[in-house]
């Protein structure tokens, strides 16, 4: 008998807020037109009131729900962010306490930018199947928009705030393709491409968090190449092509990207989940929101086949074949 890690929840949650192209070519030089056709984006959310650790608590709650469990049932929890609430403690503790976990779950956040919901299921993942855990809540959760310098046109049009939570939980498998749950994962990085996608602030250096620089068309470029190749890795690890594969859940970065990687795979253009049309680019928390909208939508089914692939500042990347 093999172990595996299953899914049994998924949960999301969307500040009110929604801040539209047009609202933003009142506030920068910028137009939808020019949003949508380089984009894909027509609008965001944004948190006014509301912390990361708030939203990702809201996500982790929809996903207990849906799992039919109680927090006291919860033996870890990993949240994947940037934009955490303070330096220390960790969100990941906050979510715990705003929840009701039990005393003693251990809960750390990761930052690895917009891979970080995919390097959190990996060791989430890792820890279920070496028997160290059994229930565990992932997060991808983002509040970018505090990260976000407001008057630069050339990156405040592009991110947005949300969560996306997961509910795993240990299973038995076989050890094969046909089994549910995680199949595999892979996880990257490449501190060569440091420049090319950061804050120009953090803690030991300007002690305020800074704002989003990039180079937007090295980014791009990165990111055809990174996100196909961790699909293709995550495929080969778990045996599967893509003709087994009913959907590819891209990071919502920008739909030119998503488009090149669909086309690279040669997965028809149904199989590929788009959210970055009313999501904006939110991170860490990008699949994992995508993933429980379409589920309640209910697009995406139990038993189906999913390929995650995702990529982000560092750089870093990373992917994972998972059943549902
Ligand atoms: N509105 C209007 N004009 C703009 C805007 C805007 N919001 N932003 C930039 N421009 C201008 C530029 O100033 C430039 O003007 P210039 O020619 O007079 O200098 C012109 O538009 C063209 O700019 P380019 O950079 O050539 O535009 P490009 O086609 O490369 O698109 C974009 C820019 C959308 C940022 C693209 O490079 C991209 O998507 N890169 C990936 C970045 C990304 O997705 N980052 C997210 C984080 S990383 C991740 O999640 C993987």
């Amino acid at each position: 008998m093999f172990i595996r890690s299953e899914f049994i929840g998924f949960g999301h949650y969307l500040p009110k807020k929604i801040l539209t192209n047009d609202d933003l070519s009142q506030m920068v030089e910028t137009s939808d037109e020019w949003i949508r056709t380089r984009t894909g984006i027509r609008s965001r959310h944004i948190a006014e009131d509301e912390t990361t650790a708030e939203m990702a608590a809201k996500a982790a709650s929809a996903a207990l729900q849906q799992a039919k469990i109680s927090p006291q049932d919860v033996d870890l929890i990993i949240l994947a962010s940037v934009t955490p609430d303070n330096t220390t403690p960790s969100s990941a503790i906050k979510v715990g306490k705003i929840i009701g976990v039990k005393a003693g779950t251990p809960a750390f956040d990761i930052s690895a930018a917009c891979s970080g919901f995919v390097y959190a299921l990996t060791l989430a993942d890792n820890m279920i199947r070496l028997g160290q855990v059994k229930t565990a809540v992932i997060i991808g959760a983002e509040r970018l928009s505090k990260i976000v310098d407001w008057t630069d046109r050339n990156t405040c049009v592009l991110f947005g705030d949300g969560a996306g939570a997961a509910v795993l939980r240990a299973c038995e498998g076989a050890g094969n393709s046909a089994d549910t749950g995680v199949l595999s994962t892979c996880i990257y990085a490449d501190g060569s491409q440091y420049d090319n996608l950061y804050t120009t602030g953090g803690v030991s250096t300007t002690q305020n968090a800074g704002f989003v620089q990039m180079n937007g068309k090295e980014v791009f470029k990165h990111a055809v190449v990174s996100l196909s190749e961790a699909a293709e890795t995550a495929m080969k690890k778990a045996q599967v092509n893509k003709d087994d594969i009913d959907w590819l859940v891209p990071h919502q970065a920008n739909i030119r990207i998503i488009d090149g990687v669909g086309e690279h795979l040669e997965m028809p253009k149904e199989k590929v989940i788009v959210a970055v049309d009313h999501h904006g680019n939110t991170s860490a928390a990008s699949i994992p929101l995508a993933i429980s909208e379409n589920i309640e939508s209910g697009k995406i089914h139990k038993g189906n086949l999913l390929v995650l692939t995702a990529m982000g500042a560092g750089f870093t990347w990373g992917g994972a074949v998972v059943r549902l």
